[in-house]
């Protein structure tokens, strides 16, 4: 009996090791004071080109009475020679949500573990239009077509939802955010299930 458990514990392990290795790498999304230390800081921490100063909680107070939503918005969006994503589009927006929690209180508040959601200003066709056909209209680099079941079948073997995180990350010839980095998590997602559901598949998916 003991024997059977441990030959089907390794097969189980090869099994996964199997489905892992197959899946892009996703990687977890990063506390506030990690992004903040490795992306943010190059800007506030010495108030480059304007940039609000980590610590400076006068100057945080007057941006914060806008609110954190519209704040991380903007953070998010970019907003004058603040860029989209603090340049890094791979960002998701919960890292973006921690890391203005951390700068707006100076490192004191804990870690939001609900996104900030930003507005879905553009549909999912808008983007598609404006960006991601550039690439995925003819297949361009690898890029899984538009439309074309084929394409796109074996990379919804685990829903749409994995699909979107690797097009926020970027991965191979995908860019983050297809390159276009003041694209809100929920604009990727809504550009995903278009391009989904032009292959005819269903894009529900939470
Ligand atoms: C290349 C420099 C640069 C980097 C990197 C950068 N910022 Fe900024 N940031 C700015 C500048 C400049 C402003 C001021 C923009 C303005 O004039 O309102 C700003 C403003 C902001 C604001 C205030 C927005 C508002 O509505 O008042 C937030 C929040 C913010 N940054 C968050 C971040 C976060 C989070 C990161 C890291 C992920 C980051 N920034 C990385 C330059 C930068
Ligand atoms: C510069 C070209 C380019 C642009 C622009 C582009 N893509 Fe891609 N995309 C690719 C390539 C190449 C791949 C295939 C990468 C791979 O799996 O090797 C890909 C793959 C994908 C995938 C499949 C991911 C997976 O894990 O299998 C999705 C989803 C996707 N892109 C979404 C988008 C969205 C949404 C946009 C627009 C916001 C976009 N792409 C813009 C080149 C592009």
């Amino acid at each position: 009996m003991k024997k059977m458990k441990i030959t089907s514990g390794a097969l189980l392990l090869s099994f996964l090791g199997l489905a892992l290795s197959a899946a892009p790498v996703l990687a977890a999304d990063r506390s506030g004071k990690e992004v903040v230390e490795t992306v943010c800081l190059a800007c506030h921490e010495t108030g480059k080109d304007g940039a609000p100063k980590i610590g400076d909680q006068a100057a945080w107070a007057q941006r914060a009475a806008k609110g954190m939503d519209k704040l991380t918005q903007n953070a998010i969006t970019g907003v004058k020679n603040m860029p989209a994503h603090g340049g890094q589009a791979a960002l998701s927006d919960l890292e973006m949500t921690r890391a203005v929690g951390y700068m707006v209180s100076g490192g004191k508040a804990a870690d939001a573990k609900k996104v900030y959601k930003a507005p879905n200003s553009r549909t999912g066709e808008q983007v598609v239009q404006a960006r991601c056909q550039e690439c995925h209209a003819t297949g361009k680099e690898g890029a899984p077509k538009l439309g074309d079941m084929n394409d796109w079948k074996p990379r919804l073997q685990n829903g749409v939802a994995p699909l979107v995180k690797s097009a926020i990350g970027g991965h191979n010839g995908m860019p983050a955010r297809g390159g276009l980095a003041n694209l809100s998590d929920a604009e990727i997602k809504a550009a995903v299930e278009y391009m989904v559901s032009k292959t005819g598949a269903s894009a529900a998916s939470k």
